[in-house]
């Protein structure tokens, strides 16, 4: 076993409902097998176990690892493409690019800085937008699984107005994706996602498909895109026969508890009613949400509706792989908007953390450091001199503290990501 000796920050319970930053000055968590076994003031915890090695980081802030709900391992290399709405954004820069992954031997170079991108920000779980090729989410799923991280993925499937070479048709979409679930789900910490891009991409018999995968493959997870932009809204309205966006998922039977769409800009109040009802989580993406221009997330009518809101970085429309940045840009539209909610620095975290665990279905391992969950974990700790570290010095108290991680940190100051109590990535030697 070993003892982690550090000030620990974390959010077991929802800010949303009631719940308060758990903070911890200098704590003892013991980790044996992966799991925390035992956690509290390091005195104790020392007497408790008095002969287990011991890292201390107690120089920083650990944090649990955290949980991105919706981001796209093809985009990698198209993050930066400002300037334009989501449907002129997909044709310039987004797709051209998913189209190249036919290729295997790319799709391996992209998947690895891509993986790379996901800890380097101190994310340990992730439902990841896979591509619209077998071979190339093959590949991915082979290094996602060697990375360590906790990745749910599938194959993106789309049957009509997308440039010829992304579509695929019903049976295809069924049997490769069925292929893919058999390969990985279940495998290490890898499950299956069904991922139709889109309702505009994606018809009735496709959508038909991706029910059947869902029911055959017990555990998978469902996700796609709703209500990001005003001209998609309208063509999804012109083209399927559903009462709404929502709907066009859910008269296939798509949505639940395992179920998470991304963006939900602009929804109607009946819309959320069935979000709720079904109890599928919403992938809140704020700096995708501005760099579009897509609009100001209602976060106020989710939460007044009881649907569960998480994070997602949504790489490449959004600015690139860090929640501390997302965090800080949901704060800012909604501190922007005159009917935004007030974001206190534990609602943030919360976000970025427990929030993102509940949605993909791993609330009961992962999302907070109590005793009986995985060490999932991030240790920030800025260099000397950093504002950061400067900020972390003269905070009053936990709060304010995080509200400094939220304002002023950054990748570098990831300097150690732990998943089940095993480094992963980042580099660097861990203090002894
Ligand atoms: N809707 C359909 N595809 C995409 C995508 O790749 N990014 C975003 N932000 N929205 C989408
Ligand atoms: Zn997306």
């Amino acid at each position: 076993m070993t003892i982690y000796r550090a000030t620990v920050l974390d959010t077991p319970d929802d800010p949303f409902t009631g719940g308060v930053l758990r903070s911890e000055q200098d704590a003892g968590i013991v980790v044996g097998d992966g799991q925390i076994v035992a956690r509290g003031p390091w005195p104790v915890v020392r007497a408790d176990y008095p002969d287990e090695d011991v890292i201390d980081l107690r120089d920083g802030l650990l944090l649990p690892g955290f949980v991105d709900t919706h981001v796209h391992f093809p985009q990698v290399r198209v993050i930066g493409g400002l300037g334009l709405p989501l449907l002129d954004w997909l044709d310039r820069y987004a797709l051209p690019e998913e189209a190249r992954l036919a290729d295997a031997a790319k799709a391996g170079e992209v998947a690895r800085e891509f993986l790379a991108g996901l800890v380097s920000a101190g994310t340990t779980s992730a439902l990841v937008f896979g591509a619209h090729f077998h071979d190339a989410v093959d590949v991915f799923c082979a290094q996602a699984a060697d990375s360590g991280l906790r990745i749910a993925v599938g194959l993106v499937v789309s049957d009509r107005l997308l440039r010829p070479e992304l579509l695929t048709d019903p049976d295809r979409a069924y049997a490769e994706s069925m292929d893919l679930a058999r390969r990985w789900h279940g495998r290490g910490r890898l499950r299956y996602a069904v991922t139709p891009r889109f309702a505009l991409s994606a018809g009735d018999e496709l959508m038909d498909s991706c029910a059947e995968v869902l029911r055959d493959v017990p555990g998978a997870l469902f996700t796609s895109h709703v209500n990001e932009n005003p001209a998609e809204i309208e063509e999804v309205a012109r083209l399927t026969g559903a009462t709404s966006y929502v709907d066009a998922y859910d008269r296939h039977d798509l949505l639940g508890p395992h179920s998470v769409l991304a963006h939900n800009v602009h929804p109607t109040d009946g819309e959320l009613a069935v979000l709720a009802a079904r109890g599928g989580a919403v992938a809140h993406c704020p700096t995708s949400n501005a760099a579009l221009g897509s609009g100001l997330f209602p976060m106020r009518r989710h939460v007044a509706a009881g649907v569960p809101v998480a994070l997602g970085c949504d790489v490449g429309a959004g600015t690139g792989f860090s929640l501390v940045k997302e965090g800080l840009q949901a704060y800012f539209l909604q501190r922007l908007q005159p009917d935004g909610l007030l974001l206190t620095p534990a609602h943030l975290l919360w976000l970025a953390t427990a929030a993102g665990a509940r949605a993909i279905g791993l609330a009961d391992e992962v999302g907070d450091l109590s005793v009986g969950k995985r060490f999932d974990a991030v240790w920030l700790r800025p260099l000397p001199g950093d504002p950061l570290a400067v900020g972390l010095t003269h905070a009053a108290d936990p709060p304010e503290a995080l509200a400094k991680v939220f304002a002023l940190g950054t990748p570098s100051d990831v300097a150690a990501v732990w998943v089940d109590g095993r480094p992963v990535g980042v580099g660097g030697d861990l203090p002894a």
